[in-house]
């Protein structure tokens, strides 16, 4: 028995539904079956993916290991701005892989298949465009663009190039998502009406301010390059360059960076295309270092009745500087249930909720303000009518759900990237679907700072 298989059979002793007995596993043994299968799979030598990544920071590294979990993928090289990650990059990678500050020198090699873009959120959507045009397939880090306005025409070049292409929001991929996703069609918590989702930080690193290398300078950075399609022009500064996040000139603040994760998962298990309506509010509360980002924001949402759902709302909030501690959440409440599905992606709760047949009479109720008389009618019609069990609020087990111990949406997150580039498999994250995702998002920005109602067209992913 091959490792990879052992490791199959030890997760479905440890993993999936803790309890309820009628709710099956099938779909996540199905779906582990299937990465072990593919992980299985002779890659022959032109089942090969030459791969190079552009925006060589955390994402950058991170995202490289998990595309090199897949069999197959090698790496080819990469291209950053600051050279000490191009000779970080050798150090982990290999000294043979190829390296540059310029993409276009990535994008006219021949042997790269596919490109993984974890740039900064500014240079996201013309990077794309470029390595769509030179017949690259494409693996974008989220938000998919900067700026609402760069959608439609990433989506047309897509469609134009018909290259493969996938937003970087691994929960799209995740198992606990996939299950989440069948249990809610499956109508386990009724009709939904409302979801909560939030991310809560209480730390310096949680709240952007990274590390900056003590060599950061206009001779390590190329600056120039970094800001060339940023609006207003800023003189050398490390902070704007290795904490870009802080800054919308480059960045997409706590709205486009994290929102559009909740909104990723949202839209994924409720098949819905978006919302109509978007307001949001924000304070910057105590992360004064100059950037000019909220670091506390809300947005209410209103999603209106479709073919694919009831109307509900969503109500998202980022708070850099909680005092809950490090707590992420996404809530889904219907009309009979609630479920949790945390922050990390990995799990739920369902926790049902049902009311019983009968309205109930007494206790918080104007019964007792009346006679003794009327309450002792009252009570005879009540129980005559309605029968001991539908005075009873039903008692329906909930369930939770957990991925196998050590589970990893991104690298799934990338088996699907590949399984599309090497099979023609439709991607599960398209530009279609990421820009769905992002631009309410990036309207919650817009929303703040224009102090405005937002309305938008899912359908034709426009504002109206
Ligand atoms: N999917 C996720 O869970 C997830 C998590 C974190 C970050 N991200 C996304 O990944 C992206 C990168 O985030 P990060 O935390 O790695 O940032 P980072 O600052 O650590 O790295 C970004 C790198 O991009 C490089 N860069 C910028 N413009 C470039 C250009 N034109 N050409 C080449 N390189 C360029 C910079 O030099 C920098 O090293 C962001 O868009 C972020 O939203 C996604």
């Amino acid at each position: 028995m091959s490792t990879d298989r052992r490791k199959f059979l030890k997760h479905l002793g440890t993993s999936v539904l803790l309890t309820s007995a009628s709710l099956t596993s099938l779909a996540a043994r199905e779906e582990n079956e299937l990465r072990i299968l593919r992980a299985e799979k002779r890659v022959g030598p032109n089942d090969k993916i030459r791969i190079a990544t552009i925006g060589m920071g955390i994402m950058g590294f991170n995202d490289t290991r998990a595309a090199l979990t897949v069999p197959g993928v090698e790496l080819v090289g990469c291209c950053d701005l600051y050279k000490g990650r191009l000779e970080r990059a050798k150090e982990v990678f290999g000294k043979d892989i190829f390296t540059t500050d310029d993409h276009r020198a990535i994008l006219d090699r021949k042997d790269v298949d596919a490109v993984i873009i974890a740039t900064s959120d500014n240079w996201h959507s013309a990077i794309a465009i470029d390595a769509m045009h030179k017949g690259k397939a494409v693996y974008s880090e989220k938000p998919m663009v900067h700026k609402i306005s760069q959608g439609l025409e990433e989506i047309k070049v897509q469609k134009q190039t018909k290259s493969v292409f996938q937003v970087g929001s691994q929960r799209v991929s995740s198992i606990a998502y996939k299950k989440a996703k069948e249990l809610y069609e499956a109508g386990a918590i009724g009709q939904i009406n409302s979801i909560e989702a939030s991310f809560n930080r209480q730390s310096a690193l949680g709240a952007w301010q990274y590390t900056i290398p003590f060599d950061a300078s206009v001779q390590t950075v190329d600056w120039a390059r970094f800001q060339a399609n940023a609006p207003v022009k800023y003189d050398y500064d490390s902070k704007r360059f290795f904490r870009w996040r802080n800054y919308r000139e480059y960045g997409t603040g706590v709205a486009g960076d994290l929102f559009v994760h909740l909104l990723s998962g949202i839209h994924f298990i409720t098949s819905s295309k978006g919302p109509e309506k978007i307001y949001s509010i924000g304070d910057l509360a105590y992360w004064k270092d100059g950037r000019n980002v909220p670091d506390v924001m809300s947005a209410v949402i209103h999603y209106g009745e479709t073919k694919e759902h009831p109307a509900f709302q969503v109500t998202l909030r980022v708070n850099f500087i909680s005092g809950e501690g490090d707590h992420s959440t996404t809530k889904i409440v219907g009309s009979e249930g609630v479920m949790d599905l945390g922050g990390e992606g990995d799990g739920f709760t369902i926790r049902k909720s049902k009311m019983p047949v009968a309205p109930g009479i007494g206790g918080w109720d104007s019964l007792y303000t009346f006679t003794e008389a009327q309450q002792k009618a009252l009570m005879d019609d009540y129980n005559k009518r309605y029968s001991q069990a539908d005075q009873q609020e039903p008692n329906i087990p909930g369930l939770t759900y957990r991925a196998p111990e050590g589970y990893n949406a991104s690298n799934d997150h990338f088996a699907n990237f590949m399984d599309a580039v090497r099979n023609g498999m439709p991607v599960v994250e398209d530009a279609v679907f990421g820009f769905r995702a992002a631009a309410p998002c990036l309207a919650c920005n817009d929303s703040y700072f224009e102090n405005k109602v937002i309305h938008w067209d899912a359908e034709n992913m426009k504002i109206v």
